[in-house]
């Protein structure tokens, strides 16, 4: 049997970024350095919190902000539920890994596609009717204490041919139905705008934007913007933009730039750099989150403070 991790808590003397309420723009490039910005409008969420961690840019780092923001919470004691929503590179089934029940037939294996299509009632009739799979049933624990994870697969693409009438909304039903209490619900959606990632928009209360600090970013022109204010007007008024993330963060004109756009485009959302760390990119090898693999890179400290500020109530400076 597999033993389980505690992901611990982090050490209280990292070097955590200043958090301030509104940023000095007068402040010359040189005295400029990091900080998280949360504004005085800037509203924690409350348990039980669906978050989409959203992009359609590829490498911005949505992958790796869902597994540290999900570590971050199961640290704090939270039940979080991680769902791979990425067909393409079923990334978080992959760095984590699921435990299967011993035992359990791999037909029974269901994953995020069969919450989506169902699954054959006869395995020996894969075309014939279909019964539905809660999500409940797609849900497995891993290695770590407090985290569980919908695994995906390639395969999820299907239901872009398969879709019915329902599809898009098929995924906020299914957290709905669910009968397993989790404080916080993380998606990891893909950068491709297919029916599944519209069904994770759908399906969430807050999105996470992660930001790798380019050129057109600078110039107010996220092109995520469109699509989630597109989804707030029609299915889901109440999805809200908690955090933009600029992601593998390096002091530059550029990243300034940006994060004081993300700031003036999202009033009311926490505005935070995550440092740059090689840990980062070793981390999925090991099959375990930066926040084990790294305790004390910067990246980490950055993820745990923004988990923190997401779902508790912190007054800034
Ligand atoms: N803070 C960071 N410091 C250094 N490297 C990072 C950081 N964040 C992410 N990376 C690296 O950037 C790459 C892309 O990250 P990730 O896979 O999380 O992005 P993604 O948006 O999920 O990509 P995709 O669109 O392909 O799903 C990875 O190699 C990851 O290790
Ligand atoms: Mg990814």
């Amino acid at each position: 049997m597999t033993t389980l991790t505690t992901i611990p808590p982090l050490a209280d003397d990292l070097e955590f970024l200043s958090i301030v309420s509104e940023w000095n723009t007068d402040a010359t490039y040189h005295q400029w350095s990091a900080a998280t910005l949360v504004p005085a409008t800037f509203r924690p969420a409350q348990p039980a919190r669906v978050f989409v961690v959203t992009n359609n840019k590829g490498g911005v780092g949505k992958t790796t902000t869902a597994v540290e923001l999900a570590a971050a919470w199961a640290a704090m004691g939270l039940r979080v539920r991680l769902i791979d929503a990425d067909p393409q590179n079923a990334a978080i089934t992959y760095w984590l890994g699921v435990e299967y029940p011993e035992g359990l037939p791999f037909e029974q294996h269901y994953n995020l596609r069969h919450v989506f299509l169902g699954t054959p009632e006869d395995p020996r009739n894969p075309h014939g009717p279909t019964r539905e799979v809660s999500l409940d049933q797609a849900t497995y624990p891993t290695r770590f204490e407090s985290l569980y994870v919908v695994p995906c697969t390639p395969d999820l693409t299907r239901v872009e041919y398969e879709r019915t009438s329902s599809t898009d909304s098929a995924l906020r039903h299914a957290i709905a139905e669910s009968k397993e209490h989790f404080d916080v619900t993380v998606i990891d959606a893909s950068r491709t705008m297919s029916l599944v990632t519209i069904a994770c928009l759908i399906a969430a209360d807050d999105a996470i934007i992660p930001v790798k600090p380019g050129a057109l970013d600078a110039q107010g022109v996220l092109s995520i913007n469109s699509t989630i204010e597109k989804i707030q007007r029609r299915e889901n008024p109440k999805l809200r933009v908690a955090a933009i993330l600029t992601t593998m963060w390096e002091k530059s004109d550029l990243a300034r730039e940006v994060e004081e756009q993300a700031a003036e485009d999202y009033p009311d959302a926490i505005v935070s750099p995550i440092r740059k760390t090689t840990k980062v990119g070793e981390a999925p090898a090991t099959h375990r989150p930066t926040r084990l693999h790294a305790p004390r890179a910067t990246a980490v400290a950055d993820y745990g403070q923004v988990a923190r500020l997401l779902l508790d109530s912190v007054t800034p400076a």
